[in-house]
């Protein structure tokens, strides 16, 4: 049967009538991304210049040398990574792991999975080191992992966000690593500028991050760093990386002495970022680790107060990423609901294997102020009393 090209193409006969955008002014407390920063904001809005142009070459010199502060690392490969934290993840496994190598990585939460994910389409062997949902690695369970699988790369979350556990004893971790040869790549995605994080004192060799968490800034360009050892394997490999646009040998003509063509950066998002990181470097990186700490107690004792459970123990409990139990005959989603329709404000549910037992608060960057945690406990305590739940 034939068709009038109206039929073809449904839809695409007039123009559409799209009104201007306008989306709603919301509170972002969940998982990321956090609440953008007006300085930040305002940094996008400056006019583009060229991915080569002198002066962007300037900017990019200055926003390396701000996140090398940001990660307390002198490594001179530390960039950002055109994509999201993904793309500095697959960056990270994807350049490190070499065909036919093992990756050690962690099953105790979301995100060492999409590590195993990303090691084994890179050609690598995928062994784990076992916690429960909720709690760190023990050092004692990598020693026998490494002893058992001999790996060539570990892989770790430091700041599970999907279980808001925050892992301790890194340096412990990277020296069982470093004993056994192997190298360490470490998931900084949510603790990157709000939670004490060392990558040189810490003998870190790889750590990758995301904008859109502590630093307070839109997803776009996400931070990598890797050290002279981790850089050397990358560069000896034989064979080359799977993906051509993560080739971190390549992305060295871009972000290294040359300066040549290898993409477009997105140079609106990492205006936004050296940005971010500049609120960074003013507030001082302890001071704002400090921050994170206190006013994420803030949160946290309202939150118990409102007889509400952690799900991590205090020892291992994450402030950026703060996850509670939902107490038993309430509805998790309608909570959610309920903020996001009567407050604009957003938090989020569990991932996984704690989807429907928690919700997940975020308390990052610029969201990790008083202000923020006073609104989100009145109005969960609203939410909460709605479903007859009392404390
Ligand atoms: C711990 C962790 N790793 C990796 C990622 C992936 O980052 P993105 O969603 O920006 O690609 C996230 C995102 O939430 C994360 O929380």
């Amino acid at each position: 049967m034939s068709r009038t090209p109206e039929q073809e193409a449904p839809g695409h006969a007039e123009a559409p009538e799209v009104g201007e955008l306008t989306p709603p002014d919301r509170t972002l407390m969940g998982p990321g991304p956090s609440p953008v920063h007006p300085r930040v904001l305002r940094a996008m809005s400056t006019p583009l210049v060229g991915h080569l142009d002198p002066s962007f070459v300037e900017i990019m010199n200055e926003t390396q040398e701000l996140l090398r502060y940001t990660f307390r690392t002198d490594n001179q490969w530390t960039i950002p990574v055109s994509g999201t934290g993904s793309a500095s993840m697959e960056a990270a496994i994807g350049n490190l792991v070499e065909p036919g190598e093992t990756m050690l990585v962690p099953t105790n939460g979301y995100f060492g999975g999409r590590m195993a994910s990303m090691a084994r389409r890179a050609g690598g062997e995928v062994v784990e080191v076992d916690a429960p949902w909720g709690e760190p690695l023990d050092p004692a369970d990598v020693e026998a992992a490494f002893e058992e699988h001999q790996p060539d790369v570990f892989g770790f979350v430091h700041a599970e966000t999907s279980t808001g556990v925050l892992q301790p004893e890194v340096p412990e971790l990277t020296s069982i690593a470093h004993d056994h040869d192997a190298y360490v790549i470490a998931d900084s995605v949510t603790s990157l500028g709000g939670v004490e994080l060392r990558v040189d004192e810490w003998d870190i060799d790889v750590a990758y991050s995301g904008p859109q968490k502590c630093l307070s800034c839109p997803p776009g360009a996400s931070p990598l760093t890797l050290n002279d050892r981790a850089m050397d394997k990358v560069l000896d490999r034989e064979e080359e990386p799977r993906s051509w646009y993560l080739d971190l040998s390549l992305l060295e003509g871009y972000w290294g002495d040359e300066r040549a063509y290898h993409h477009t950066a997105p140079i609106t998002n990492v205006y936004a970022l050296r940005e971010a990181l500049r609120l960074v470097a003013e507030e001082g990186i302890e001071n704002r680790w400090a921050r994170h700490r206190e006013v994420a107690g803030e949160l946290k004792a309202g939150l118990g107060e409102l007889g509400l459970e952690m799900n991590a123990d205090d020892e291992f409990w994450l402030p950026s990423l703060n996850a509670v139990r939902v107490p038993d005959g309430v509805d998790d989603a309608a909570v959610i609901d309920h903020l996001l329709s009567e407050h604009d404000l957003e938090i989020a549910s569990g991932l996984g294997d704690l989807a429907g037992d928690i919700w997940r608060m975020g308390c990052m960057g610029h969201g990790a102020r008083t202000k923020n945690v006073e609104f989100l406990l009145a109005t969960l305590e609203e939410a909460l009393n709605e479903q007859g739940y009392e404390a």
